[in-house]
């Protein structure tokens, strides 16, 4: 049996790591400049309507307050004009420019002030005269039942191929609200140098998506705007889109010609940088006697706000992870009076997966077969949807090392079997898959005379260990120490980059450090060769003092005089790549096997996690710590999604309730296990040149139903809408003993 990798025995720390512990890590609110004032936002009180007229007046009498901005007062932006009729930008960026409310907190001021308490006491007493409409769609049950369904697609084959089949379940299930959370603070720093020059810090997972989208509100050429986001404290997708923080800051500090900060509250993080939408979907699947799965018919809906178009493919999972003859789907959206959803570790695939890994656990009940057995037997053998080879592809290893790990053997296959005291304990399992993309992305490598290396590129790290993982890279490539690279991250004015997200961001920039590093090789074989002796680029070593071949422990030259002889101060190369080709050929995706152990309390209705085993494909495993914090984060986020996460929202008023971490519950240590993670770790022979395929979401798709199915498993009752808080547990149980 492979051990699962023990996050306590391999602790290598993170190059970024002592920075972030001693404080020196500099966050986007963090940083110091001269005259910076302080923007606090003021959200509307109203859902529906229109802002008619704002007071200000109270609000500007409290010493240190610096103006307030809103519709009646603000920097006017050309592209932003007759915003209300234009769909190119999103509310996030529009709301100074509209009187339209769609959203409850929808910003409708910028209090400015010389401190943090000036702005947040004056933002307190600005009051605002609406037009209200009462008339709004809140409750997404009951306007999900008037929005109609899209026409079906058939993906793959017809749903009459088999409406016989002698095994069929037909299910619908539900998730509700979740919201990202990250520890730190969306927060926005914007200066401008000049009227054509804008300084940004900002807390984002893209600086070159905020550079462009900065660059199309105020018309100017993004090589003008500097965005840096060196250290972020986390994401999850909320710093995929640029939100109302960074155009108020943008917009204030131009109209006041000073710095300006704004930094999100804690409740303001539940209403201005997007959620995971509540979502219905029906999954019916049959099944012959054998086991095969013989076809799907996958359909869903989310939520979406009044003004921006959001919508992630939750049925796209249903043609990816099985060999389904026979795809039917279809989704639409459902626009609320609530602001935007967005992206959310797995968006889409991660609510689909708990459709359909739940809907086949009932089926193997109904059948009385294996559930690894089931899937085992209909692993796609191929990617579905184009017919291409997978390129790499170890869930059947996933599933087999999984099981045995948790000794799935001996579990009892019926519910109610193991009881102790007041306490069933039930197994379940599921499983998740992820497309591995990758994309396009640029890395630079500067090299002084002393052979010290600084690695830079625009990508950001939002905490999964990216900067350590370009330090392994390098140290692949080069054979340089360890402890003579540096690393420069988040930072627009570093080679471009891809956002980091999608779970593509390592697996992009490997082709850059590896391009990078054929760069610097070339370069310095051309200046070490002589007419003496050639150097062969492709061979060259990289040593703590000097360069050597591969194979002629004769040939060497310190860096010293390698600089000496050819007059350098620095050696300088930058390397973009992409994907290409091998993408028309074969399919790429990651994935995992989530096995667990739940306990469940016959009076309380407590669920308490037992035992986490999560086995995960993803190429090679470039650094062992960090890849396994980000599946075990996303294990504990899928605890949330499953037991303890749902935003409440008043549906007579639309206003959040509990819009904060007294009131919303993320999963946290003392929800889980110390949660047993492995790796298949073998390197994809096409993906990009570390063989690397990508992790931080698949460790999250899966989770939530292999916690419901090991919940019935324990006590025989199917959870069908998420969270499965104790209140649930309890009637259900109660109602069915
Ligand atoms: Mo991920 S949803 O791209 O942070």
């Amino acid at each position: 049996m492979v051990k699962p990798f023990n996050i306590l025995s391999n602790r290598k720390g993170r190059v970024e790591g002592k920075a972030k512990v001693t404080g020196k890590a500099l966050y986007s609110a963090e940083y110091e400049l001269p005259k910076l004032a302080h923007g606090v936002l003021v959200g509307s009180t109203i859902t529906n309507g229109k802002i008619i007229g704002i007071d200000t007046s109270i609000a500007k009498e409290i010493p240190g307050v610096i103006d307030v901005l809103s519709y009646w007062n603000k920097p006017n932006i050309a592209a932003l004009e007759n915003a209300e009729k234009r769909k190119d930008f999103p509310i996030h960026h529009t709301f100074f420019h509209t009187t339209k409310i769609d959203f409850n907190d929808q910003p409708i001021a910028l209090v400015v002030a010389e401190t943090l308490e000036d702005a947040s006491f004056a933002a307190s007493l600005v009051k605002a005269q609406y037009e209200e409409n009462k008339d709004m769609d809140i409750d997404f049950d009951n306007v999900r039942k008037r929005v109609d369904l899209n026409d079906m697609k058939d993906d793959r084959g017809s749903s009459s191929n088999w409406q016989n089949a002698p095994h069929i379940v037909d299910q619908e299930y539900e998730i509700a609200m979740e919201v990202h959370n990250p520890m730190e603070m969306h927060a926005t720093i914007a200066q401008w140098d000049s009227a054509n020059s804008l300084r940004v810090y900002d807390k984002s997972q893209g600086v070159n998506a905020v550079q462009n989208n900065l660059g199309a509100l105020f018309n100017l050429d993004p090589k003008n705007i500097r965005v840096t986001s060196e250290f972020v404290g986390g994401g999850f997708g909320s710093g995929l889109n640029m939100w109302f923080n960074t155009v108020a800051a943008s917009l204030a500090a131009k109209q006041l010609n000073r710095p300006v900060k704004v930094v999100l509250t804690r409740p303001q993080m539940f209403t201005m940088v997007g959620y995971r939408p509540e979502s219905w979907q029906r999954v019916k699947i049959g099944a012959a006697t054998d086991g095969k799965l013989l076809g799907v018919i996958h359909q869903s809906k989310h939520t979406k706000s009044q003004n921006h178009h959001f919508s992630e493919g939750i049925t796209a999972i249903a043609h990816k992870v099985y060999g389904f003859e026979n795809v039917q789907r279809n989704a639409t959206t459902v626009p609320l009076h609530l602001s935007s959803p967005t992206w959310m570790r797995g968006p889409g695939d991660s609510t689909g997966t708990f459709g359909v890994e739940s809907a086949i656990d009932e089926l193997c009940y109904k059948m009385d077969v294996d559930p690894v057995d089931i899937r085992m037997k209909n692993i796609a053998p191929y990617e579905m949807q184009t017919g291409n080879p997978w390129s790499s592809h170890f869930l059947d290893e996933c599933l087999q090392r999984g099981a045995e790990t948790i000794g799935w053997e001996n579990r009892p296959t019926k519910p109610l079997q193991l009881k102790e005291g007041n306490w069933y304990t039930g197994y379940g399992m599921a499983v998740g898959l992820w497309n591995a993309m990758r994309r396009h992305a640029g890395a630079s490598i500067e090299m002084d005379k002393k052979g010290n290396l600084v690695i830079r590129t625009a990508m950001t790290d939002i905490g999964t260990g990216t900067g350590e993982a370009i330090v392994n890279m390098a140290h692949e490539f080069l054979g340089i120490p360890r402890e003579k690279i540096k690393i420069e991250l988040g930072d627009s004015i570093h080679p471009k980059a891809v956002t980091q997200g999608g779970s593509w961001g390592l697996s992009s920039l490997s082709g850059a450090i590896a391009a990078a590093s054929t760069a610097l090789k070339e370069k310095l074989a051309t200046y070490a060769s002589t007419n003496d002796q050639q150097w062969k680029a492709a061979s060259i070593v990289l040593g703590e003092n000097e360069i050597s071949m591969q194979g002629k422990p004769d040939q060497k030259v310190t860096y010293a005089s390698l600089f000496t002889k050819n007059n350098l101060d620095t050696i300088m190369v930058e390397e973009y790549s992409s994907a290409g080709e091998e993408r028309e050929k074969y399919g790429f995706c990651s994935s995992a096997a989530h096995f667990y152990r739940v306990k469940v309390h016959a009076l309380t209705g407590q669920v308490k996690m037992d035992r986490m085993v999560i086995v995960v494909d993803a190429g090679t495993i470039v650094n062992p710590q960090a890849a396994a914090n980000q599946i075990i984060g996303a294990g504990v986020g899928g605890v949330g999604m499953a037991l303890t996460e749902k935003q409440e929202v008043d549906i007579n008023s639309g206003r959040l309730v509990g819009n904060d971490f007294a009131g919303y519950h993320v999963a946290v240590n003392a929800d889980v296990p110390l949660i047993e993670v492995s790796f298949i770790d073998k390197p994809d022979p096409h993906i990009n040149p570390m063989g690397a395929k990508g992790l931080g979401e698949v460790g999250l798709i899966g989770a939530a139903p292999a916690i419901t199915n090991a919940i019935y498993n324990a006590i025989g009752v199917r959870f069908r809408k998420l969270p499965v808080t104790p209140d649930k547990v309890t009637s259900s149980f109660n109602s069915s003993a």
